[in-house]
């Protein structure tokens, strides 16, 4: 994670590198600094904590520093060594005058460190980073060009990177380079911007250049060079990025997770209005660019994903199972990548992540694309590594998702997962036709569903304010519910730091039951169908351990007001498409009790939005 700024121009540089930065927060908020050149020396600012910090810090010669013509900048998410001032970046050689900002993680930091100790280099700091700055200071000894330099010192580091480098006798210059780390380049007149994401230059230009692994660009007010590895030069392939500049704002309310659970209405609507066009018609599915013939002879799935998107591809298992019969296997990317996966050219494998730039789950795709499968990408970034390196891409269309705990990306993830599956079967043909209606139909009425239940929301905040003080919480269901049960109790963890877990009902009685008194909330995930009943009973068996008992469910049964000490109530919904109904709720809850609690809702302690590193 970590999100990296540079720029080299006429216009203030430091206004540009935190404005860039707090553009790039959702990649990490425990440091953040820049380095600019100042009276023909390089200035180092660092600051502990949120990028206020660092203005704060800056504040007394911001004016000064504005005059400089090129520096860069980091927001830091602590992989090696804890978010101190010291391990903040940008981080230099023993003379200062080479200065680096880094995202990814050096591997053989350990060697290397050893290896330039004795050569003389002093370390400062616990990070990794630190040997990557006087690794090229060193070959910057040697080659006297800081190119070389780079392109020398990159071919000893093992791991992620995407760095800027820049050296106070190299003036008006920033050297970037990346392998397995996003980093962009903003091309303006007489000026060049750098950074790990779109909306960190996207007020300033449109017209950039997407650096591939291995690349080295030499960057000046008026060029920029592009070389291979081997410094051979390359001609860059400059693109239109397809974006506005947008100022996010959260629309009155408290925070951006709020208003995002308020716009999942209209994010199904959107999905919805370009693929299903009527629920007698066939979904349109271009995007996914398999045959027909294809389509039909596939004879597993495998879906990789983390967090969020993990469970949203758990409905989907369950979905496409149903729905096509085809088997689904859904893994972890970080457990996926480190064993045998069976795959073949039939298998299709689905790679979902919110980012695109989950650093596991890209490599999960990448290996299973080295095994000649079909790679599907489910996301929210359709400008993402890991849509670049898709057969087909799925763009989910939430919008920019601001709050680090996923919400809309979450709901529309799901969408997508259902119409996948039904474009699926309708292909496939074997599926009973008003089946496939029904689904469609209610998938269509769901929004106003979700409203109602953004309309209630104030039963749930008091539920919030009643059980905000457990330091514990339960959460079951079974079915197609039980991922909805883990997003839950996911969602609780992220922003409140309550120890919430999601179970299968029916596995409660299997050893979670011990930990059951009258001071452990239990929810239950009660959508009538298939396996209401069974959670019911499975209920019974909680509340009979006093556990305090929370029911979210659809149905009007009065004698539920028995066995539920607090019951929050949803619109009535088809099972099969409940899960998209019911995490809403689940996230207000998990919401409500953050806020009651005072937490940082939107930017969670040590967590972050894009998770560049294994
Ligand atoms: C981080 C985020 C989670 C997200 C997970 C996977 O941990 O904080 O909200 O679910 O990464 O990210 P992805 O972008 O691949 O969905």
């Amino acid at each position: 994670m970590c999100g990296i700024v540079g720029y080299v121009g006429e216009k203030p540089v430091v206004d540009i590198l935190l404005e860039g930065l707090s553009k790039l927060e959702y990649r990490g908020y425990d440091s953040s600094g820049i380095a600019v050149n100042c009276d023909d020396k390089i200035e180092t600012y660092k600051a502990k904590g949120k990028l206020q910090n660092l203005r704060n810090l800056i504040e007394p010669i911001h004016g000064k520093l504005n005059k400089s013509s090129y520096g860069i900048g980091h927001i830091r998410w602590a992989t090696h060594g804890s978010p101190n001032e010291i391990n903040a970046h940008p981080h230099s050689c023993n003379c200062g005058k080479l200065v680096i900002v880094h995202n990814g993680i050096i591997e053989n930091f350990k060697q290397l460190k050893e290896m330039l100790t004795n050569c003389g280099c002093e370390f400062r700091s616990q990070t990794d980073t630190e040997t990557v700055a006087h690794l090229i200071a060193h070959k910057f000894g040697e080659y006297n060009d800081l190119k070389k330099a780079v392109s020398e010192a990159t071919k000893q580091i093992e791991g992620t990177y995407a760095l800027c480098v820049i050296h106070q006798d190299v003036k008006d210059t920033i050297v970037v380079t990346k392998r397995n780390a996003p980093l962009i380049i903003g091309i303006g007149e007489n000026e060049h911007y750098v950074a790990s994401d779109v909306p960190a230059i996207i007020q300033y230009t449109k017209k950039a250049v997407y650096l591939e692994d291995n690349q080295i660009a030499v960057l000046t007010p008026s060029t920029m060079e592009l070389f291979d590895k081997n410094l051979n030069k390359l001609e860059p392939k400059v693109e239109i990025l397809p974006w506005e500049s947008m100022s996010l704002s959260k629309m009155g309310f408290k925070h951006f997770m709020l208003k995002e659970i308020h716009e999942q209405p209209d994010v199904v609507r959107n999905i919805l209005t370009d693929k299903l066009t009527g629920c007698d018609e066939p979904i349109q599915l271009n995007e996914v660019k398999l045959t027909k013939d294809e389509l039909k002879k596939l004879n597993r799935i495998q879906v990789v994903a983390c967090g969020t998107s993990l469970h949203a591809a758990m409905v989907g298992k369950y979905i496409i199972e149903s729905l096509c019969s085809i088997p689904v296997d859904v893994e972890p990317s970080s457990e996926y990548i480190y064993r045998k996966t069976v795959t073949d050219e039939n298998t299709l494998v689905i790679g979902v992540s919110q980012s695109g730039e989950t650093a596991d789950t890209i490599t999960a795709i990448r290996q299973s694309k080295a095994r000649n499968s079909h790679i599907l990408v489910i996301t929210n970034r359709p400008d993402s590594t890991m849509a670049r390196d898709a057969d087909s891409l799925l763009p989910v269309n939430a919008g920019i998702e601001v709050s680090v705990a996923a919400t809309k990306s979450y709901v529309a993830q799901l969408v997508s997962f259902y119409l996948l599956a039904i474009y699926i079967a309708e292909i496939q043909g074997k599926m009973d036709k008003d089946t496939l209606t029904n689904i469609k139909n209610e998938l269509v009425i769901l929004p106003q569903k979700i409203e109602m239940i953004l309309a209630h929301k104030e039963n749930i905040q008091a539920c919030a304010r009643m059980y905000s003080n457990s330091r514990n919480f339960i959460y079951i269901a079974r079915g197609i519910n039980y991922a909805t049960a883990l997003e839950g109790a996911l969602k609780l963890k992220e922003i409140s730091y309550i120890n919430a877990t999601g179970y299968p009902a029916g596995e409660l009685k299997h050893g979670p039951i011990a930990m059951l008194d009258e001071t452990l909330p239990v929810l239950s995930i009660l959508m009538s169908g298939m396996v209401y009943d069974k959670i019911l009973s499975n209920s019974e068996e909680a509340k009979a351990r006093n556990a305090k008992m929370i029911a979210l469910t659809d149905s009007d049964d009065e004698n539920l007001k028995e066995l539920f000490d607090f019951i929050i109530k949803v619109p009535k919904v088809q099972e099969l498409v409940s899960p998209i109904l019911s995490i809403v709720p689940l996230q207000l809850l998990a919401y409500y009790i953050a806020e009651f609690l005072g937490k940082d809702v939107d930017q969670p302690r040590n967590l972050a939005k894009s998770v560049t590193v294994e």
